[in-house]
């Protein structure tokens, strides 16, 4: 069901440092900062030949990523972002195979302006999946 891998996501509490560490020791192509206000984080976008890392730090009061950031104040991988064909047929079989769907279960427009859902880490393995319609 699930496709390629989109992006991983890591929170980072210092963007600029963050930039400059895959930009500069691991000698990747970054983006500059860009603001995400609907989703309560600034992103860098790092581009590899085949899949994307991004790079988040919190903005706003409530960013979805500040309590992850509080347990992991060095920052960490936040989630891993897998795409899928359908995302209404995706979901519909994870939650009949018991999979829990967080908010109130609809996708919602994700960073990059498609739908997308994201799925309790306690059923995969630790890692809050984000799936997206490609
Ligand atoms: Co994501």
């Amino acid at each position: 069901m699930i496709g390629r891998l989109n992006h991983i996501a890591i929170a980072v509490p210092d963007l600029a440092a963050a930039s400059e560490t895959y930009s500069t020791t691991l000698g990747a192509k970054v983006s500059q900062p860009i603001d995400e206000p609907d989703h309560g984080v600034t992103v860098v976008f790092v581009e590899l030949p085949n899949t994307k890392i991004e790079l988040l730090l919190p903005l706003g009061e409530d960013s979805p990523i500040a309590n992850f950031l509080e347990r992991n104040p060095g920052g960490g991988i936040h989630h891993v972002c897998y795409e899928v064909d359908d995302i209404l047929a995706a979901r519909d079989k994870l939650k009949a195979e018991g999979a829990r769907v967080l908010g109130d279960g609809e996708p919602k427009i994700g960073a990059h302006g498609k739908p997308v859902l994201f799925l309790h880490p306690k059923d995969f393995l630790g890692t809050l999946v984000e799936l997206e319609q490609a």
